[in-house]
Formats: C-alpha cells, sequence, structure tokens
C-alpha cells in the first residue's frame, strides 16, 4: 500500500490537499471511509486524545487496518493533538501513521523541547511515523463556541516557523495562518466563514519547505481553502461540521422512531449526513 509520505508528497506536487476528518464512533467512521472510497480519494481519519480515550488506541488503529486490508485503499490514521510523550508513544506503539504533538499552548522555546523530545520517543519506535508541530494558538476544541477563544488571531511568523522546523526536524508544521478550531453560532446558523490569511501561508511555506496542515476546517470559506490549498497546505483537518451533521442525524432518527432502541438504527441515521459533508470537503480540497 502507498505510504502517507507518498501521499502527501504527491498531493503537494499537485497542489491539492488530503482531507483529515476526526471520529469517535462506528457511524461517523463508516460514513468518513465510504465517502473516500467513493469518490477515490485517499483520506486522513484522525482522533485526538479525548476522542481515542473513547474509542481505545489500538482500537482505531484495529479499524483502520481492517479497511485497509479489505479494500487496500489510502487510508491514514493520525493520533491528533497529543499533548503527553507517553501518549505519543502509545500511539506510535498502536501502528498510526501520523502523530501530531501539540505543544502550541505552552512557550516557543518549551515547545520546541518538548516537540524534540516526542519525535525521538516516536521515531525510535517507528521512523517511518510522519510528526506534526504546532505553533501558534488557535483553540482547543472542535464544539461550537460562544466567542472566539482568548488568544487566537495571533499568525505564526515565517522567522518563528523556520527556527521552529529548523529546531525540531518535524516533518509536518501546523502553524496559525486565520484559522480556528471549532465554529461560532453565526458560523454554524448565520452564514458567517472563517477567512485565511493567504499570503501568510505563502511565506511560511517559502520560509519551512515542508508539509503543511491546515486546522480547524470547519466553518471556512471554500474560495480561501482553494487560495490556502494551492499556496502550500496540503493537510486539511474538518471535525466540528461532522460534529454537527452526526447530531442532526442522531435527532432526527431519535425523532422518526422516538421508540427505537437499536443503536445501530439510532446511530446509522447520522451516517448520510456526515458522509455528505466529508464528500463534499474532499472534492474541494482535491480539486485543482
Ligand atoms: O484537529 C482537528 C481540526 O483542526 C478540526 O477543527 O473542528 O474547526 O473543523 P474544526
Ligand atoms: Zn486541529
Amino acid at each position: 500500500m502507498t505510504s502517507l509520505l507518498e501521499v502527501l508528497t504527491s498531493a503537494e506536487a499537485d497542489k491539492v490537499a488530503v482531507g483529515h476528518f476526526n471520529f469517535s464512533d462506528l457511524a461517523t467512521f463508516n460514513a468518513i471511509v465510504a465517502a473516500a472510497r467513493e469518490k477515490r480519494l485517499p483520506v486522513m481519519l484522525g482522533v485526538s486524545e479525548g476522542e481515542r480515550e473513547f474509542t481505545g488506541v489500538r482500537q482505531a488503529a484495529a479499524l483502520v487496518k481492517a479497511v485497509r486490508d479489505e479494500y487496500d485503499c489510502p487510508i491514514f490514521l493520525n493520533a491528533d493533538h497529543t499533548h503527553s510523550i507517553a501518549k505519543a508513544e502509545a500511539a506510535a506503539k498502536a501502528g498510526f501513521d501520523e502523530i501530531i504533538f501539540d505543544g502550541s499552548a505552552l512557550a516557543f522555546e518549551e515547545n520546541i523541547a518538548q516537540t524534540k523530545k516526542a519525535i525521538e520517543a516516536i521515531k525510535s519506535i517507528n521512523p517511518a511515523i510522519l510528526v506534526e508541530g504546532e505553533i501558534g494558538w488557535i483553540g482547543g476544541s472542535s464544539a461550537v463556541l460562544d466567542k472566539i477563544p482568548e488568544g487566537v488571531g495571533v499568525l505564526t511568523t515565517p522567522e518563528e516557523a523556520k527556527q521552529f522546523v529548523e529546531a525540531t526536524a518535524v516533518d509536518i508544521l501546523a502553524p496559525a495562518v486565520g484559522n480556528m478550531h471549532g465554529m461560532l453560532a453565526s458560523m454554524v446558523h448565520g452564514g458567517v466563514r472563517k477567512r485565511l490569511n493567504i499570503e501568510r501561508i505563502k511565506e511560511l511555506k517559502a520560509a519551512v519547505r515542508i508539509f503543511m496542515t491546515l486546522h480547524g476546517g470547519s466553518g471556512t470559506d471554500d474560495g480561501d481553502f482553494r487560495r490556502a490549498i494551492r499556496s502550500g497546505m496540503t493537510i486539511v483537518h474538518v471535525n466540528t461540521e461532522l460534529r454537527l451533521a452526526w447530531r442532526r442525524g442522531v435527532e432526527a432518527a431519535l425523532a422518526a422512531e422516538p421508540n427505537e432502541v437499536a443503536p445501530y438504527k439510532v446511530l446509522g441515521g447520522a451516517v448520510e449526513g456526515v458522509k455528505e459533508v466529508v464528500s463534499s470537503r474532499l472534492e474541494l480540497f482535491s480539486s485543482r
């Protein structure tokens, strides 16, 4: 099977991006896999610390392996937003393809020191695992938010990006470029869109020359997505939009059958809606 490194290398050359979607239940997992297989596109599945506490670390890896073995398709697993070295090691041992060591809430020098340690620990378990580092605060939760979290909006500078990448030797960088985790209620209900700083993305890509990930994709302007991908973003993360679609699907299933108690029927009501979100984002991220 093609490796994640090969998939990212070819996406970077083609100026397209690989979609990354989070899951914590089988309905969302199945919806992501079905969308990617239908579109015949590579996809990354992510589990944050909270999500993998729920799914199980090895269980999440087993799910992805089962799909790969059965369909031989390019699907990859990422340990999203990992804050401790112990949790990074557990993901590495379980067979994850990528691990994000997220020290973005730490002071810059401490982030560098911790990220270096994490890379050493991960690569000593499996040198093929790609490690992503993060600089710049973009908020911490894929949720519907009342207001923009404090400190969000400060952009990563090319100088700090270069310093971070040179000091740590990360494979992938997640910078702050106007993006934010989660969605404001005005984005969910009022059509307000997140806007990105495309010039800064170009400057960062020129400064670091490694893969870059755009986090906080939910609610982002489609045109900005296209420009960001053309300017150097090779992975795009989306989570809150999937969670919203999941919830709407479950609510609709319960409203239609108030006495339903079969989990696969209630949760199964979420699959179509999540799949639609994933399909539309995959199509956008892969179009040139
Ligand atoms: O790592 C997860 C993502 O960055 C998701 O962000 O919930 O705003 O789409 P989002
Ligand atoms: Zn993220």
